[in-house]
Parts: C-alpha cells; structure tokens; sequence
C-alpha cells in the first residue's frame, strides 16, 4: 500500500506533527510506503494521485477544522485528485469525542461523499502518544483497506436496461467500460447497475 498522510497544524512540531510520525512509523511497520505532506490551501495536489490510500487531519481551533486542510478541500484541485481514492479520516482535539464526531468530523466529511472512508479516529489528547491507541487506528485502516482491495469476484448484476446501453458501446470498448462500472459499483456498495447507475458513474470518473 502507498499512503500519503495530508495534515495541517498551526504548531510546528506540536502534538499533530508526534501523531503523524508514530501514523506513518507504524504503517511502515506493515509494510506500507508511506510519505507525509503539509497541506497548503492553494496548492497542486495531482501528486495525491500516485497513492492509494490518503490519510488526512488535523487539529480543530476555536471550532474549525485547521485551515489549510479546510481551504485546500475548497479552494484547489485536491478534491478532484480525491477521485476515487480511499481515505482514512484523524482529528486531533479537546473536545470529547461525540461533540467532535458530531461537529467537526463532518466538516471534512462533507467534502468527501464520494469517497470510500476506511476508517475515521478522533483523538483526545491523552491518546496523541498512546502507542495502543494508534496501532489500533492503523490495524483498522490496514485491514480496511485490504478488504476493500481484495480481489474482486464481481456479485454486481446488471438490469435489462442497463445491458441495453452497454450494448451500444463499440466492441472494443465494451469490457473497459464493463469493468469500471462494475468497479463503481462495488466502490458504491450497490449490488445492481442500472442506468442511473452508470450515468452516476460517467459523472463521478469523468465520462468512463
Ligand atoms: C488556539 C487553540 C484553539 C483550540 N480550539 C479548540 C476547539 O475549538 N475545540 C477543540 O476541541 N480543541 C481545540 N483546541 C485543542 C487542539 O485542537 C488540540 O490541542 C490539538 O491537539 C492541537 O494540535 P497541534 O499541537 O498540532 O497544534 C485548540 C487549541 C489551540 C492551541
């Protein structure tokens, strides 16, 4: 698995920056490829489309998610390079967890609907240097992701109608485009490709 941590923090070298060193020690550990990144509002993240898993957070001030991952989501092409990429969710903050599940998760969340989310921590700040606490995070992010990832033995089924469209497509074209809604669709956790369903998908992957 390659994995990039997106973080931000006001605090150089404060309790966020500790957290992503022992993240991105313990994902080693697993055998993943891990690289970190500060995130930026107004920057170019089509590098984010070399990983596999994005794990992104950050520490919440006086009520917000900190600002550059917050801008960066809004005000660069990070969401589009999101596409389709699995993501794991860390929040770091003195708020008891369901105020900040309730408050402050969303506003990342809302960003990211499209996307398939592994797994999702907020951590309290007893648990920053809990070596416990974080191997737990990473266990269930690894084998979220090794879920999602395992090969595929497509149950999807497709309508009547649906088959009829794909008919359409030129021979040659047919499987590619089979094979990526069928992907959507498994990623999307539905069970059946209608119409609606590929069209949903030509939208999310950009016309197939
Ligand atoms: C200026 C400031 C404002 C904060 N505001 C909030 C807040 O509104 N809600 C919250 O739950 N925690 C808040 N916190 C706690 C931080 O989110 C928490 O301490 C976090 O771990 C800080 O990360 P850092 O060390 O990387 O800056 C605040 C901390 C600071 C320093």
């Amino acid at each position: 698995m390659r994995a990039i941590i997106l973080y931000d923090s006001k605090t150089a070298g404060g309790s966020t920056d500790r957290l992503i060193d022992s993240i991105g020690m313990e994902l080693a550990k697993s055998g993943a490829y891990v690289e970190k990144a500060r995130c930026k509002a107004q920057a170019d993240y089509s590098f984010v489309q070399e990983f596999d898993v994005v794990i992104m957070g950050a520490p919440i001030y006086y009520l917000l998610v900190s600002s550059q991952l917050l801008g960066a989501l809004v005000q660069s092409n990070l969401k589009k390079n999101l596409k389709r990429k699995k993501i794991a969710l860390f929040l770091t903050c003195g708020s008891p967890e369901p105020m900040a599940t309730l408050l402050y998760m969303p506003q990342l969340k809302i960003h990211l609907v499209p996307n398939k989310i592994l797994t999702e921590k907020i951590f309290s700040p007893q648990q920053l240097s809990d070596p416990a606490v974080i191997e737990e995070f990473v266990d269930e992010l690894t084998s979220a992701y090794r879920k999602a990832t395992r090969k595929r033995n497509s149950i999807v089924s497709w309508t009547e109608e649906a088959e009829e469209l794909l008919d359409e497509v030129p021979s040659f074209f047919r499987q590619r485009i089979k094979t990526a809604a069928e992907e959507y669709a498994e990623d999307m956790g539905y069970t059946s490709i209608t119409p609606e369903v590929i069209d949903e998908a030509k939208a999310e992957l950009g016309g197939m």
